[in-house]
């Protein structure tokens, strides 16, 4: 996607081969910085701090990860400590589990001295695949979008439809396009009027921060709100459809996304909006059947939630404590929103209902 005229993705592998270029999402939207990945260790601080972010591009950044342990050190062991390292940086989503599995596999039964290179060849093409399936994405979502707004200007000529989105489901969140963005992208590209509400998503922000800077580059109109908001504007209708990601979906097809998701499910289900979740086959977890008792929340750390990050007039992007000194805060991640509020799942393979048979007929046929 395109800052100020220029194309850009999230990750790169630098010229050098042993080093990986990625945007530093903590600074955005007020700096754009590229923060340099040279080791294992680099990696797993840029995943676990959330330099890099949103499910498909931590698996990425954890396929690079492994490269750089074996560029290192080839060996089982090193193999072994590495993969242990990342998978456990971020718990929730599975695309990394998913990504370092594939390099693992792609490796393992290689002789040492042709490791790195082949974790390399398939840590490149993980990143250039979710920029297909994305896309791919994109084109499956447009075609919901074109039907729900040929709906709305049958009974309100001329108005934008208004979709909202929850936490940072754009490009950012992934190599190029992203999932629950790319059919919004797809969409404005085609001409449609649209205009999309942004959950600010408490507490890291990546609505207010990423989601308004990505749809500001591409001169999307959109409208930052508080978390608690889209049920009044859905009662209001204020809203035609909801489009959200996933970072984990069983195969059952419950969606474990953003914590905050699952509130804004309940409040479409109530008012009749549709809701949508975009998502690659990589986030599809086919082990787990009940997603409430079997996906592992992250619990972040307390001080995201009683302290807030901004920009200041300095300059600076700078920390100040929200609430009295002595409150303790708790800050689960994610959550999982039941099947049965997802009107459908917009995949690479395809628009399907959010059911086993719905997924199977996708993946399993
Ligand atoms: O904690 P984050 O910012 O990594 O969470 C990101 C999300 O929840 C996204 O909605 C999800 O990863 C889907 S990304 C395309």
């Amino acid at each position: 996607m395109r800052i100020k005229g220029r194309d850009w993705r999230t990750i790169w592998l630098e010229d050098d081969g042993c080093s990986v270029g990625v945007i530093d999402q903590r600074k955005l939207p007020h700096f754009l910085h590229i923060h340099i990945i040279r080791s294992l260790e680099d990696a797993v601080e840029a995943i676990s701090q959330m330099v890099v972010r949103g499910a498909p591009l931590i698996g990425v950044t954890g396929a690079y990860g492994l490269m750089l342990a074996l560029q290192k050190d080839a060996s089982d062991a090193s193999l072994d400590f590495a993969y242990k390292n990342l998978v456990s940086s971020r718990p929730t989503a599975i695309n990394l589990n998913w990504a370092l599995s594939r390099v693992r596999e792609h490796v393992i039964n290689l002789p040492l001295h042709l490791r790195a290179e082949a974790a390399k060849e398939e840590a490149q093409e993980i990143a250039e695949e979710d920029v297909l399936i994305c896309e791919e994405i994109g084109e499956q979502g447009l075609l919901v979008l074109k039907q729900i707004n040929a709906e709305k200007q049958r009974e309100q000529q001329g108005k934008p439809l208004n979709v909202l989105t929850h936490c940072n489901a754009g490009w950012l969140a992934a190599v190029d396009w992203g999932t629950a963005l790319a059919p919004v992208y797809k969409a404005h590209r085609t001409g449609m009027n649209l205009h999309v509400w942004v959950d600010e998503t408490r507490p890291r922000n990546q609505g207010a921060s990423l989601t308004a800077y990505e749809l500001g580059c591409e001169g999307i109109p959109h409208t930052v709100i508080v978390d608690n908001a889209g049920g009044h504007l859905m009662q209001h209708g204020q809203v035609d459809v909801v489009i959200v990601g996933s970072d984990r979906t069983t195969k059952t097809g419950d969606v474990c996304n953003k914590i905050g998701t699952y509130l804004k499910a309940l409040a479409a289900f109530d008012n009749s909006v549709p809701f949508y979740v975009a998502l690659p086959g990589s986030t599809i977890d086919w082990s787990v059947l009940d997603g409430l008792q079997e996906i592992p929340i992250e619990t972040r750390s307390e001080i995201e939630v009683l302290e807030i990050e901004g920009h200041s007039e300095n300059d600076e992007i700078v920390r100040v404590r929200l609430c009295p000194s002595q409150s303790k805060g708790f800050n689960p991640a994610f959550d999982v929103t039941p099947s049965k509020l997802i009107t459908g799942l917009i995949t690479e393979k395809g628009v399907c209902a959010a059911s086993e048979s719905g997924l199977k007929s996708l993946y399993l046929k």
